[in-house]
């Protein structure tokens, strides 16, 4: 990769594979990529396009930034549907081109205690953001997921951070779930940060009970995405406010009480 570019902007990038590991389930995976110069924050995303895709699919795929450091830029993946799957089957040395840094991604300062919430592959934008962090016992992470733990990059979340995970297998798992976040949100102490990540009725979850106990709660939203750069109007949100906006350009990551959910 010889491009000249300014690590402060947005730019497309042409980088190759470096490796890719699978995790316990056969659904899950890290692909290591060729470390890009961008100044990145966590909860930024890129668009990922393998070189040998055709039309099909056309566009490209929005993942977060799980990790980033002077080796490689690593995503993790799970497998859903066509794009993820030819990801999944592409080789070390395979090129993709990669649009990013993309989003807005949290903010937070270092000595400002976190309450980290995540659901499933809501894991993903926080794995870096918890290692490099220069205080990590001010982390308190809380996990929710359907599979095996196994699965989820939990076990490599710093020890001096509090963590809890909880796998849900059944309704009562879920209302368990529900029952942890309210009292870790309710118990948040004033001057710490929530920040959110997960499938939608996870973040609705988190978006009443934030509401409730009036805490300061920023989410990152997983809406289908086509262009990633506020082109195309496929991934709109709802404000409060009444207005639609682009989720890639304007967040994704919002204050909670400015989403609203449609049914
Ligand atoms: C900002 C952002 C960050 C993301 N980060 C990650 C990440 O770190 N790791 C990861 O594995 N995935 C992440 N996703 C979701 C990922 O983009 C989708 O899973 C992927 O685009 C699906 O592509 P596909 O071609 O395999 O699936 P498709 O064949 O397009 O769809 C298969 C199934 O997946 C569902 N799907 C498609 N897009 C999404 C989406 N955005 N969210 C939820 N479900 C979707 C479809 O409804 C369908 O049921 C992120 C999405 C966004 C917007
Ligand atoms: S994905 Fe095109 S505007 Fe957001």
């Amino acid at each position: 990769m010889k491009q000249s570019i300014n690590p402060a902007r947005p730019s497309c990038l042409k980088v190759q594979i470096l490796g890719i590991s699978y995790a316990r389930s056969g659904n899950f995976f890290h692909l290591y990529l060729e470390p890009t110069p961008w100044e990145s924050r966590p909860g930024q995303f890129v668009m990922l396009r393998p070189q040998g895709w055709d039309n099909d699919p056309i566009w490209p795929r929005p993942f977060s930034i799980c990790e980033k450091n002077d080796d490689s830029l690593r995503i993790f993946i799970q497998i859903v549907g066509r794009g993820t799957g030819l990801i999944s089957r592409l080789q070390p040395g395979s090129t993709l081109h990669i649009w990013g840094p993309l989003g807005n991604g949290f903010q937070f300062s270092p000595d400002m205690p976190l309450l980290i919430l995540a659901g499933g592959m809501g894991i993903a934008p926080f794995v870096g953001l918890c290692k490099s962090h220069p205080n990590p016992e001010l982390i308190r992470f809380i996990f929710g997921h359907r599979m095996d733990i196994g699965c989820y990059p939990f076990a490599e979340l710093p020890p001096a951070s509090s963590r809890i995970h909880l796998q849900q297998t059944g309704q009562a798992d879920i209302f368990d779930f529900q029952r942890l976040l309210r009292q870790e949100i309710e118990d948040c102490p004033a001057g710490s940060r929530i920040l959110a990540c997960g499938p939608t009725p996870f973040l609705k979850v988190v978006q009443e009970y934030a509401r409730e106990s009036v805490k300061d709660a920023w989410m990152s939203l997983e809406n289908k995405m086509a262009c990633g750069v506020g082109a195309c109007l496929g991934c709109v949100t709802m404000t409060s406010s009444g207005d639609y906006v682009q989720t890639c350009s304007h967040g994704p990551v919002f204050r909670a009480e400015d989403v609203v959910f449609e049914e």
